[in-house]
């Protein structure tokens, strides 16, 4: 209500001047956010996939470069570095985490790879230390995907502050959203103005800045308004409260499930925080003797939404296959000679995870309670006690 009594819906002007990094609501809620994850600096967006495409600018990747990157996430966070003209070259996942595999990674570095962008997906930290003993060994930028993960903690350390640069989406269907917004996080100086600069037409003031040094970027208008970040500031009060829901619902599941056979939670380490923006189990057709079809149409007829894996491998789509990212032709991809293929089998742990996971989403948020967890448990306990009979139904 402050913001629309000011009638300053955003604060953001594409000149020289304070108003270049935005209003008062975006400035303390990156201030606010950086003190949070305990960075130098946060800068705003209105979206974590502008983010992405800001921070892939920002650390210098450019035409031919390769950028490795996950196939089990959202298409965003692989498909960003082909704005630059750069090439996406996907590693695949650690079964237990979901998040990229770090031998996978240094099977997957050539001359050519310039960073690594690393999606702590479902909220499950990543391995960053195996991660960024890559990145300085081979000196490449690492980029933390922190999307679905604000308040996840590797060995006590928030996901998002280990790489170079990491990023928050504010989407609707996030933790804590500002309809919609993402939020990156850096201690470095240097990529903290270039990212403002990809955010806010920066080819424009550079000369007045006197940081022609760093005016190779142009830029865009993917400023968050004042709106979104006022709700941001809010919403941030409420994320420890909401994630310990989350976690609380984790432990229920995880306990109730140790007596299913076939059904396998996530094992997260002890010293990490998993934030559960879902909760992904590994799902044994052969133990079960049933396909993960049946399963989850017997629990939907029980009330039970579940997703039958998350994504496809993104390599599967159209844009991969066909190598068409822009019209006329198949430029980035032809800038390597021969073209860089996205066979079946590429990544084979994704590959299965597609195949073989299951996702709870909604039964792991707040506002339900551990007795809605219980009633979860209640159905697929139903669903294993009946799976002779379920074998011969047709859906
Ligand atoms: C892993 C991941 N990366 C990036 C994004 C993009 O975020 P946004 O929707 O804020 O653009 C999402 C959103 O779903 C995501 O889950």
């Amino acid at each position: 209500m402050e913001v629309l009594e000011t009638g300053v819906l955003s604060g953001f002007r594409g000149v020289a001047g304070s108003d270049f990094f935005g209003g008062p609501q975006v400035k303390s809620f990156e201030q606010e956010w950086s003190d949070f994850v305990g960075s130098n600096h946060a800068v705003g967006f209105n979206s974590l996939t502008s983010g992405l495409f800001a921070m892939v600018g920002a650390a210098g990747v450019g035409p031919g470069d390769e950028v490795i990157v996950s196939p089990y996430t959202m298409s965003a966070s692989a498909t960003c570095v082909l704005a630059y003209g750069a090439i996406p070259v996907f590693a695949d996942i650690d079964p237990q985490t979901y998040c990229l595999d770090p031998g996978s990674i240094r099977r997957r570095i050539s001359e050519r790879t310039k960073a690594i962008i690393v999606v702590h997906l479902f909220g499950s930290p990543a391995p960053m230390d195996d991660i960024m003993d890559l990145a300085r060994e081979h000196d490449l930028i690492v980029i933390e995907d922190a999307a679905q993960a604000p308040g996840g903690l590797y060995q006590g350390q928030h996901v998002g502050t280990i790489g170079h640069m990491g990023g928050f989406s504010l989407n609707y269907h996030k933790t804590i959203h500002s309809g919609e917004g993402g939020i990156i996080v850096t201690d470095d100086d240097n990529l903290a103005i270039r990212l403002q600069l990809i955010r806010n037409h920066g080819e424009v003031v550079v000369d007045e800045m006197n940081i022609q040094e760093i005016g190779n970027l142009f830029g865009g208008n993917t400023r968050m308004t004042e709106i979104q970040a006022a709700i941001g500031r809010q919403q941030l009060h409420k994320l420890d409260f909401l994630t310990k829901t989350r976690i609380n619902l984790a432990r229920v599941l995880d306990e109730g499930l140790e007596d299913v056979p076939g059904i396998t939670p996530q094992i997260v380490n002890p010293e990490d925080k998993h934030v559960y923006y879902f909760y992904p189990m590994h799902f044994d057709e052969e133990v079960w003797e049933l396909s993960r079809d049946t399963f989850v149409r017997a629990s939907q007829a029980e009330g039970i939404e579940m997703r039958q894996g998350y994504v496809r491998p993104i390599y599967w789509e159209p844009l991969y296959q066909r190598r068409v990212a822009f019209a006329g032709g198949n430029f980035p991809f032809d800038l390597i000679d021969p073209m860089p293929e996205y066979p079946r089998g590429l990544c084979p742990v994704t590959e299965e995870a597609h195949e073989n996971s299951l996702i709870f989403g909604k039964f792991c948020r707040w506002p339900l309670t551990s007795d809605h967890a219980l009633q979860v448990l209640e159905v697929v306990r139903k669903v294993w006690d009946h799976r002779g009979e379920l074998r011969n139904i047709k859906f």
